[in-house]
């Protein structure tokens, strides 16, 4: 597959044109960035480490009959998708209290909640990603309501699947954010990617964090935790 032109730069990734329109070449970067892109750092080797996650958790949903845009792992960083219209919705599943849950309901981070519950938010840097409503999804007519059903019974699939995968690896899935896009005939996959960039990890013994709140607080080093769970993933050797 040839990577042709580049088409989009994101904060994590670059996407590129292949021959073939339906498919798009990702490449994923070492950047780093939290709080709406306030903070930013050039971590060597998040690229490699985010592609190698997401290979992994995408083919495993894949197993569980979740379909995604993912095609194969091209290389260390770089992997071949379909090609979708991103829907711009933040799709967040949680199962515990954390991040900006625990800041907007003031429950205490680690409070389990009684059921997962799924949050959509505005993919828009300028607004800053705003939580959406009912009435706001409805009127912002993003996705139709059957739309946002399938995107919210689609998400909370993910998490029926992922919450044993990491839990059999000693891992707590804390909550996670999924993004959706439309093929050109209308139907909605599973896109962008699922790593520690984009979930809370926390190591079921000891809480420690794995994800990128490692980042977004200062708690030490990316790389050494994004490998922990590469490595319980069983994807060092890949
Ligand atoms: O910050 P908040 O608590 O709302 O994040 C919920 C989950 O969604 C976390 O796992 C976080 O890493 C992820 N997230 C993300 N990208 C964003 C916002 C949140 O991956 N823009």
């Amino acid at each position: 597959m040839i990577k042709g032109d580049l088409l989009y730069e994101g904060k994590a990734k670059r996407l590129y044109a292949t021959e073939n329109e339906d498919v798009l070449y990702v490449a994923y970067k070492d950047s780093a960035t939290a709080f709406n892109g306030e903070k930013k750092a050039e971590i060597g080797g998040k690229g490699i480490l985010n592609n190698k996650i997401t290979t992994i958790l995408f083919e495993q949903l894949k197993k569980y009959g979740i379909e995604s845009h993912f095609i194969e792992q091209i290389s260390e960083n770089e992997q071949l998708v379909k090609k979708v219209e991103i829907i711009p919705l933040e799709v967040v599943v949680r199962n515990i209290a954390a991040g900006s849950l625990s800041k907007r309901l003031g429950m205490a981070e680690g409070t389990p909640l009684k059921k997962p519950i799924v949050e959509f938010y505005f993919k828009d840097d300028d607004l800053g990603d705003p939580l959406l409503t009912n009435a706001h999804l409805e009127l912002l007519e993003i996705a139709s309501p059957v739309e946002i059903d399938t995107l919210q019974t689609m998400a909370l699939e993910v998490n029926q699947v992922l919450r044993p995968i990491f839990s059999d690896i000693g891992v707590t899935l804390v909550d996670f954010k999924l993004e959706f896009g439309k093929t050109t005939d209308g139907a909605i996959l599973l896109a962008d990617e699922i790593s520690p960039d984009t979930c809370r990890l926390w190591d079921k013994e000891t809480n420690k964090k794995l994800d990128k709140d490692v980042f977004r607080r200062n708690l030490g080093s990316l790389t050494e935790v994004y490998e922990i769970i590469l490595s319980r993933l069983g994807g060092l050797s890949k």
